[in-house]
């Protein structure tokens, strides 16, 4: 099938959706990983139309925000007031002309609102709309409940007639199952001229864009209905309940693709992965899991169960069991979890292990090293083949500044350990269990804490640390002090 590029896509995005009871403008509400909008906005990229067009009105500045950040390629325009979709539309093509874009050719017409609607469904419209030289060729679908949607009204020919909105059928037209998707591909230049007619003598008093139909009929020119094969990409979405059927949908797409691509999915009713993600041949995912953003997945990988990834990169043949990652990156055959938290910037090489309630953040393991239990590791540099002991924390943090610390190749730290950041720990160093190791330690040598009596130097955060919230905490407390000891 070959489609010319449409002049324009028109997106319809200016109303409330009051019935999604949010803050959040209904568009911009996300499933798999991408706004309403966003889902709308990709399938229609795939016309790659000249002018995207979307128009904006409730919540304008949150949605035109979203669009500068996902799709920089859209303009919108304003509608003030939401006096109908053909007003709506209106508000288009009078933006578009005023910026000297005469729409010659095909304009597609959709809403923001139905997400799980597929680029090649748009094509095929487009397809057969110039084929058959329409003047508007409107997205139609046979419905299980067509309740509150538009009618497709045939005469007794069977030839499309007009489109009747729910409020203003008769008895008889409610019986009809044939319904009007909201989408259309319209010739650009009669769509210009049309919105210019439309009346607002309806039951909503709202300029309908529906009404194009009958009036491009009256002057003769050819109208159809062209039914899509998959009612459920026409679906609206305005409540949360149809938002959850609608992500249960394109769900069921995604892992269907990620299945028949050769990833096992043992429980597709649990598992959750955004439109981006990628996953290699032969990966199995347990239940309970989410993949998120730009999540990608090597081959024969073990994902789950209870795995919450974000924009993690996972190495062929690891293991990520239990664990919640953001922003990793877990090498090939690594072993993380169960109960880790990786967090961004973390960077396991291959054959690394990260055990049982391990943090680590924006640190660097090396090849085959291991923190096998009950560790924070954060802002460190670990070599290869070192293994950090049960219970050890990095300290990076002295109330003020984060700073680095430095472990070397085939290091043994021992259990319990704390290691003092800005440090280093020179290769093949041990350190015995409970050691605070806060200076640094030469290549092979052992490093131990001996005399563990406390010491308090009173006074050091005052003197030390003056101006930050612990200096006032510690000087209020003194001060109480000396008032009490005043007092007696
Ligand atoms: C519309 C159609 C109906 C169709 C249905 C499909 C009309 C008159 N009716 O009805 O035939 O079956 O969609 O879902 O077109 N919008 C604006 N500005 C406005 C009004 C609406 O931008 O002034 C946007 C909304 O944000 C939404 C879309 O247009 O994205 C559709 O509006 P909505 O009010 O949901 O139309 P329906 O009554 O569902
Ligand atoms: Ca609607």
């Amino acid at each position: 099938m070959s489609v010319n590029r449409p002049a324009a896509v028109i997106i319809l995005a200016a109303g409330e959706g009051t019935r999604m009871k949010s803050k959040l403008p209904k568009v911009l509400h996300e499933l798999n990983g991408r706004s309403m909008l966003g889902h709308v906005l990709h399938a229609s990229q795939e016309l790659e139309p000249r002018d995207t067009v979307v128009v904006v009105g409730h919540a304008r500045d949150r949605v035109r925000a979203h669009l500068a950040e996902t799709a920089p390629q859209a303009v919108t325009a304003v509608q003030e007031e939401q006096n109908g979709t053909g007003h709506a539309v209106r508000m288009a093509v009078e933006d578009l002309a005023a910026k000297g874009v005469e729409l010659s050719g095909t304009v597609v017409l959709t809403c923001g609102d139905t997400p799980l609607l597929r680029g090649s469904t748009l094509a095929s419209l487009v397809a057969a709309h110039e084929e058959e030289g329409n003047a508007v060729t409107v997205l139609s679908a046979r419905v299980p409940d067509p309740h509150g949607y538009g009618r497709i009204v045939r005469d007794a020919d069977g030839a499309f007639t007009a489109i009747v909105e729910h409020a203003d059928a008769t008895p008889e037209q409610h019986l009809v199952d044939e319904i009007n998707s909201g989408m259309y591909a319209f010739d650009g230049a009669l769509l210009s001229q049309v919105v210019k007619r439309l009346s607002t003598d309806n039951a909503k008093g709202e300029e309908y864009i529906t009404d194009a139909v009958a009036l491009l009929r009256g002057d003769g020119h050819r109208v159809d209905a062209w039914s899509a094969e998959d009612w459920n990409e026409v679906q609206g979405v305005n409540n949360r309940l149809q938002l959850s059927e609608a992500r249960r949908v394109l769900n069921d797409r995604v892992l269907a693709e990620h299945m028949l691509a050769g990833v096992t999915v043992i429980d597709p009713a649990s598992t959750w992965i955004d439109v981006q993600v990628r996953i290699g041949q032969d990966t199995v995912v347990e239940p309970g899991t989410r993949l998120r953003g730009a999540t990608v997945i090597g081959e024969d990988a073990l994902i789950g169960p209870g795995a919450a990834l974000t924009d993690t990169v996972v190495g062929d043949g690891a293991k990520v069991v239990q664990t919640t990652a953001d922003g990793a990156e877990i090498g090939p055959e690594a072993t993380v979890g169960p109960y880790t938290y990786l967090r961004p910037g973390t960077r396991l090489a291959e054959r690394t292990k990260a055990g049982a309630f391990v943090e680590v953040k924006n640190s660097n393991v090396g090849t085959g090293s291991k923190i096998p239990h009950l560790t924070y590791v954060g802002d460190a540099d670990i070599g290869v083949g070192s293994n950090i002991g049960c219970s050890s924390v990095f300290v990076n943090y002295d109330g003020v500044n984060k700073s680095r610390s430095t472990i070397g190749d085939h290091v043994r730290i021992g259990s319990d350990n704390t290691i003092v950041a800005p440090v280093t720990v020179g290769d093949g160093a041990y350190s015995g269990a409970g050691t605070v190791v806060r200076d640094d330690v030469p290549p092979g040598a052992l490093a131990i804490s001996e005399g563990h009596r406390q010491r308090n130097v009173e006074g050091w955060t005052r003197r030390k640390r003056p101006g930050t919230p612990p200096a006032e905490a510690a000087e209020q407390a003194e001060r109480h002090r000396a008032d009490t000891a005043n007092k007696q």
